[in-house]
């Protein structure tokens, strides 16, 4: 039976659930009326205005002056074309792995060729630092490294900047997937050097899968401009000349209708302001991890301080069965996410990014409380008073 939560606004809710997952993520009342406008055409001035004003925000959210490019692409998408532009059969790639992300950046630069060097950490514990200090010593000839800034499938989060001050030192371009934190937190981009930086429009941005957007440093066209590149969709240089035209565009036909949604994202997270978001972000993750631990359940990352902004992942309590605890949250109106890979039914994820705040942390927690009470689940007592 799925109970009805009355209290709950329902543009936001498919089938009058609440989409708590780490993306896609529920969208604004505004962005959802915003595609439903009609079609024009992909080269007109109109769409070319539309672009430029989506790309120039889009540069302030990465705190960037690179150049900046949407693909109409998932995020795979944008991973893949970090690594056409610049791997060459043979080159060094150093990959960074912590969990299933981190370790898709492997397999697409082994597609590609390159000599990878892996440095990896548990799933649940973050990069260390001085891995990728040793690996780079030993191997001189890396070419470029890839960090991915919020591992999603564990809800650890990396430490670029310590890890881009030994790769710059190093002389490596740094490649940061960041996905699923880009809008949410505090990802500098020309402060952190990184030369090609990553972010996927149904995490943080809040608008339907489909988009991917990519900043590209000056020392990454270097790099670029003299690699034998074997794209073609993905292929920057066509990306660069098509938004240098008049009017800007893309090299092929972008999602006009998730542009729509794009520009209307932007407008509200530009209103809210960019420091209020990422604080937002903080906030309900705090409240979530407190959420958690207040019913007695355990935080899977190793430390605290490593914790996503944008993803609690949680142990799945003892005797608790993943299927089962999931299906009765979603009765109870809240869709959450499990794990993925050698995760699956070890931890559940709460996704907090877009346009979550305080009330939806908190209808998720009920929802979860009363699932684990309804599987007889012994919940703090403390709790179970209140
Ligand atoms: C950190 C990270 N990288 C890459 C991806 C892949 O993005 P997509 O599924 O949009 O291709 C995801 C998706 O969840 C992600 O969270």
């Amino acid at each position: 039976m799925r109970v009805k939560l009355n209290h709950v606004r329902c543009y936001y809710m498919a089938r009058e659930e609440l989409l708590m997952i780490p993306g896609p993520t529920f969208l604004a009342e505004s962005t959802l009326k915003a595609m439903s406008r009609q079609m024009i055409s992909h080269r007109s001035k109109e769409t070319g205005t539309l672009l430029t004003r989506c790309v120039e925000r889009l540069k302030e959210v990465f705190r960037t002056e690179n150049d900046l490019f949407i693909l109409t692409a998932s995020g795979t998408g944008a991973m893949e074309a970090a690594l056409a532009n610049i791997v060459e059969p043979g080159d060094k790639i150093l990959c960074t792995t912590c969990g299933k992300f981190s370790e898709r950046f492997k397999k697409i630069a082994e597609v590609f060729e390159a000599n990878v060097v892996e440095v990896s950490s548990e799933w649940g514990d973050a990069i260390n630092p001085e891995q990728v200090k040793a690996a780079l010593d030993e191997h001189g000839d890396v070419k470029a490294v890839t960090v991915t800034h919020n591992e999603t499938s564990t809800g650890v989060k990396n430490p670029v900047e310590e890890i881009s001050r030994i790769v710059k030192n190093h002389g490596a371009l740094l490649i940061v997937d960041a996905i699923s934190s880009m809008g949410g937190d505090h990802i500098p981009v020309d402060e952190w050097k990184i030369d090609l930086c990553l972010a996927g429009s149904q995490k943080c941005f809040a608008i339907p899968p489909g988009f991917s957007f990519i900043s590209v440093s000056d020392e990454a066209w270097e790099v670029i401009n003299k690699t034998k590149r074997r794209a073609f969709y993905f292929d920057l240089v066509s990306y660069k000349k098509s938004l240098g035209k008049s009017p800007p565009q893309t090299p092929y036909t972008i999602a006009i209708t998730l542009l729509y949604a794009l520009d209307d994202a932007l407008n509200l997270m530009f209103d809210e302001g960019l420091d209020n978001v990422i604080a937002r972000h903080h906030s309900v993750a705090k409240l979530t991890r407190d959420g958690v631990k207040a019913m007695g359940l355990e935080l899977f990352p190793v430390r605290e301080e490593i914790c996503s902004v944008t993803v609690t992942a949680v142990k799945m309590p003892e005797g608790i069965k993943d299927q089962e605890f999931r299906q009765k949250v979603r009765e109870h109106g809240v869709v959450i996410s499990g794990g993925q890979d050698k995760l699956t039914g070890e931890i559940f994820r709460i996704g907090h990014m877009g346009r979550v705040t305080e009330r939806e942390i908190d209808i998720t927690l009920k929802a979860i409380k009363q699932a684990l009470l309804d599987l007889k689940f012994p919940l703090r007592e403390a709790l179970l008073q209140r």
